[in-house]
């Protein structure tokens, strides 16, 4: 059967204020311009999930929605919504909250939780975007993937040369 890409849609606001505690005041405000500044501010955040895989046969879908808005809201959107990136979620208390990181948290707490939701079916979490503005656009692939999708690969032909 040919493989399947489903991209799903979220939105979510958060506030961050992008200063490096390793480099200078001019230089923050040289590499991070309006996003230095002091008090922070907000963006309206959308988030693509992308998911790719076998249709199960009986439901025609790669995954039930439903089950897939459900991790997505317990392991990225509820800790997310509404906070600040800075103070208020773990993994930025050692990482500037960038877009590019915020896209890294997000998959690698996808990719660890993905595996539990959806295990014994050949759908796998993929990539995902993030638009921070309609200008500003970070992807990032599943950080287990390529492993996971090698070695599971590799299984199989190893099956079909027996
Ligand atoms: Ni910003």
């Amino acid at each position: 059967m040919s493989q399947v890409r489903v991209t799903r849609r979220y939105r979510f606001s958060a506030s961050h204020r992008l200063h490096s505690p390793v480099l200078d005041d001019a230089r923050n405000r040289e590499v991070y311009g309006k996003c230095n500044n002091p008090h922070g501010h907000g963006h309206d955040y959308t988030l693509d999930v992308s998911m790719r895989g076998e249709l199960d046969a009986a439901t025609g879908r790669l995954v039930p929605l439903p089950q897939l808005d459900a991790l997505v809201e317990s392991t990225v959107l509820k800790d997310l919504r509404w906070r600040n990136l800075n103070v208020d979620v773990e993994e930025f208390a050692a990482i500037v909250p960038t877009t590019e990181n915020l896209a890294r948290v997000i998959a690698a707490r996808l990719a660890s939780a993905w595996r539990v939701a959806f295990a014994g079916r050949d759908v796998q979490f993929e990539k995902l975007r993030i638009y921070e503005t309609k200008n500003n656009i970070f992807e990032c692939v599943n950080p287990l993937r390529e492993t996971a999708g090698e070695s599971s690969m590799g299984e199989s032909e190893l099956q079909e040369v027996q």
